[in-house]
């Protein structure tokens, strides 16, 4: 199975400085290629770049209706979004999102057809008392719990230690090989058929850590924040990636 490279811009871009961003996109084989911009932008990235899958940051957990400022999963297949990143610890931490909350959201992207890209993670207080599979433990089960065994298989997950976001410093390769390891161990103690399940690391992943990281065994892909804001650094970043 290939590798995904997913970019989460987060709360950035403009249309002129997107436009170059995205023509300097190319698709890259061996490798599948992800971009995940503000709502706004969706159609901006949908005719720029065709070739390259195009994702959101968040989605509403309610199908349509009187839910003002939210943006529906059905709303995201509109404009051919196929993946939708929920929970990121910055919505998890900023918005209040519990796990029952995104667990929800994940049910809702996968009922209109877009594939939830679940963040799970440990902040370093939880990691510094030993709790770290306590913590995605509880967040993987919440996620379980709504959607149910087969459905849990077609999810991607995303572990990204929340101290290892923004920081400059990725986990170390025993660190996430550790934490990837038991997450597909915890899968199948639940009999999870994850076989096409893919765990994505996030963390300050950059041109200079990713071949490293994507070497670790049950590393299936990345989530990119700031580095998939320059474009040279994305790419290289796809490229450590393709045929791995
Ligand atoms: P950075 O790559 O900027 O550390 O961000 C990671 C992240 O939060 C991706 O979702």
């Amino acid at each position: 199975m290939d590798k995904l490279v997913a970019g989460n811009w987060k709360m950035n871009g403009g249309l002129a400085s997107n436009r170059l961003l995205l023509d300097a996109f190319t698709p890259v084989s061996g490798v599948d290629m992800l971009v995940c911009v503000p709502y706004p932008y969706l159609s901006q990235a949908q005719q720029r770049t065709p070739s390259i899958a195009l994702g959101a940051q968040d989605v509403s957990e309610f199908p349509a209706g009187a839910y003002t400022g939210e943006v529906s999963a059905a709303m995201l297949r509109d404009f051919d979004c196929t993946f939708v990143i929920v929970g990121h610890s910055e919505r998890r931490a900023l918005f209040h999102e519990d796990n029952a909350t995104v667990a929800r959201k994940a049910a809702a992207a996968l009922a209109a057809g877009v594939t939830p890209i679940v963040c799970v993670g440990e902040t370093l207080a939880e990691r510094d008392a030993g709790r770290v599979m306590d913590v995605i433990g509880a967040q993987l089960s919440a996620v379980l719990e709504v959607l149910g065994v087969a459905a849990m298989a077609r999810i991607v997950l995303a572990y990204e230690p929340v101290w290892a976001i923004g920081a400059g410093r990725s986990a170390s390769a025993e660190q996430v090989a550790g934490v990837h390891g038991a997450i597909r161990a915890w899968l199948a103690t639940r009999g999870v058929d994850a076989g096409t399940l893919r765990i994505l690391y996030g963390g300050s992943v950059k041109p200079q850590n990713a071949a490293e990281l994507f070497a670790i065994q049950h590393v299936d892909g990345a989530l990119v924040g700031g580095a998939s804001l320059v474009a040279d650094d994305f790419m290289a970043i796809c490229r450590a990636a393709a045929h791995r």
